[in-house]
């Protein structure tokens, strides 16, 4: 059984509110997507690392990726969503290199530049021989409030069993490729919600919040900060 790492990275970033799309905006004196790269290229399991442009982008192209050319893919055919940015580029990727039914595809967002190795080989250790695959996630540490239109509380909803989905995503390859199928007309955000809508229970694997997601100026800085701290 073979592993396979892919990084959408074919979105606008419009949160971030910058022209650049956010995946290339400098972190730790790189562009925020090398982060994810180097350390799913670091690992001995993955074979290969496909990355996942939009058609027209031309940031990749201004930097040196030379350091990674044995694993690293390029396949500029992100779509609309994220979603169909996963599944034109398995689809792609399965052209380019042999991909089997029961091989393990790893979906990781460019924005979680913080992933570690640990975590990384934690989530693969542990799903290893998992017929489905999972996530990496964290408990819910915040008391939660459904508000109303005016901002009022409504309801105080109970934080027990609740989860927060990161990403690596793993996912058995013709499991992910079914499950994405299936959810083109319904707006789903990652893809075990996907693999959920076919009946299945992928498994969630506690990580930490030093994965966090890079989505407003904010979480950039605590980025920096994590990323800046691992090389003291
Ligand atoms: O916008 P958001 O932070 O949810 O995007 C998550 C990831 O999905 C990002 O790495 C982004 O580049 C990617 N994406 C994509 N294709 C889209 C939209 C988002 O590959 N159409």
């Amino acid at each position: 059984t073979k592993y396979f790492a892919l990084i959408p990275a074919a979105g606008t970033g419009s949160r971030m509110g910058n022209e650049l799309p956010k995946q290339y905006l400098s972190l730790a004196h790189k562009p925020m997507i090398y982060h994810a790269i180097h350390t799913l290229c670091q690992s001995q399991w993955i074979s290969r690392v496909f990355i996942v442009l939009a058609p027209g982008d031309t940031e990749w192209a201004q930097y040196d990726w030379s350091e990674f050319s044995d694993k690293l893919m390029v396949l500029y055919c992100g779509g609309v969503t994220r979603a169909e940015s996963v599944r034109n580029g398995l689809a792609v990727g399965q052209e380019k290199a042999v991909i089997n039914e029961n091989d393990w595809v790893l979906i990781h967002d460019a924005a979680r530049p913080c992933l570690t190795t640990v975590q990384l080989e934690k989530l693969m250790n542990e799903l290893m021989n998992d017929k489905v695959g999972g996530l990496l996630a964290i408990p819910v540490a915040d008391t939660l409030k459904r508000g109303d239109i005016h901002n009022r509380i409504g309801s105080t909803e109970s934080r027990e069993n609740l989860w927060q989905a990161q990403t690596p995503q793993m996912f058995r390859y013709h499991l992910l490729i079914d499950a994405l199928n299936n959810a083109t007309t319904v707006n789903i955000t990652d893809d075990a919600s996907a693999v959920e809508r076919l009946g299945f229970h992928p498994k969630l694997i506690l990580s930490d919040v030093c994965n966090l997601k890079v989505t407003y100026p904010q979480d950039f800085a605590l980025a920096e900060l994590i990323l800046q701290e691992r090389k003291i």
